[in-house]
């Protein structure tokens, strides 16, 4: 049997707004099991996620191939929906991974983004899922292209609250228009933070991660609880707090060695949900046979 593994990812890290990203180790499998009449995919995540051809995994392999031949799959996901943990770029994912598998496309790595960023519309989930750690991607309505790097020696404490906000929901609250001066400083902020994760500088990253003006600024009001976290998270020694993905998760990159002290001080805030030390995941999509 074919296993496929793709790994949860966080995106932007405050300026790399749709165009900086990194994996997490925290997975979503799907193991390709016997061919049958009808797909049908077994998975522990209740009625929300469909069982049959509309789960987002067999519909994305079904775009790319009409009439692949229907497989029984079985799914176990770490990755929690609507966390702003990239749940939908990791089943694009796998679904592309599946097509590929099952229809022999022996797809490369840049034809895998090409196709997911047209599904997903901005690389930065998807790209670090299929490249692995610390990725800087672009993507212009034609091309995408994206490059990996490893990320200096840290943990992301991450904060999961356990209340969903979809993706859609916070874009509708930017802007569709940016002062010049804000462009300006978020994106040079974003240049800073790539020149000092390959210079292996996790403080300047980490203060680089807490500039954003593209869209913390006007998601703040959704996320109430990334200020609280921000300040705690300060004032214990932690390198940089940031809104993963379009939240509503909040991840806090720490040294290594202080990450235990760190969550300790952390989960002493009043906030509805878990929190996770993760590390970051060096490899993307991988297929086991
Ligand atoms: N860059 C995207 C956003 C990631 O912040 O909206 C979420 O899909």
């Amino acid at each position: 049997m074919t296993t496929i593994r793709v790994p949860a990812t966080s995106a932007n890290l405050g300026p790399g707004f749709d165009s900086i990203g990194l994996a997490l180790d925290l997975y979503l499998t799907v193991t390709i099991a016997e061919a049958r009449s009808d797909w049908f995919i077994e998975h522990e995540m209740g009625a929300e996620v469909p069982s049959d051809k509309h789960n987002l995994i067999i519909k994305t392999a079904l775009a790319l191939i009409p009439d692949l031949e229907p497989h029984h799959l079985i799914m176990r996901s770490e990755i929690p929906l609507a966390r702003g943990l990239g749940s939908s770029s990791s089943a694009i994912i796998a679904g592309i991974a599946l097509a590929d598998q099952l229809g022999d496309l022996d797809l490369t790595q840049y034809d895998m983004l090409q196709m997911a960023v047209k599904l997903e519309g901005h690389p930065d989930n998807v790209a670090p899922a299929i490249y692995g750690g610390f990725v800087t991607a672009t993507y212009d309505d034609v091309e995408a292209d994206a490059i990996s790097a490893p990320f200096p020696a840290a943990r992301a404490l991450t904060f999961i609250p356990d209340t969903e906000l979809l993706t859609s929901a916070s874009r509708a609250v930017l802007p569709k228009q940016m002062p010049l001066r804000a462009a300006v400083a978020t994106s040079s902020a974003a240049n800073v933070l790539v020149a000092a994760v390959l210079r292996g500088d996790l403080e300047l990253a980490g203060r680089m991660m807490e500039r954003d003006q593209f869209h913390e600024t006007y998601r703040e009001k959704l996320v109430p609880h990334l200020e609280q976290i921000r300040d705690c998270a300060r004032d214990h020694g932690a390198c940089g707090t940031y809104l993963s993905g379009a939240g509503p998760t909040v991840i806090s990159m720490v040294p290594t060695v202080e990450a235990d002290e760190i969550l300790e001080e952390l989960e002493k805030l009043p906030l509805n949900g878990r929190w996770l030390n993760l590390a970051i995941a060096p490899a993307g999509l991988a297929i086991e046979k």
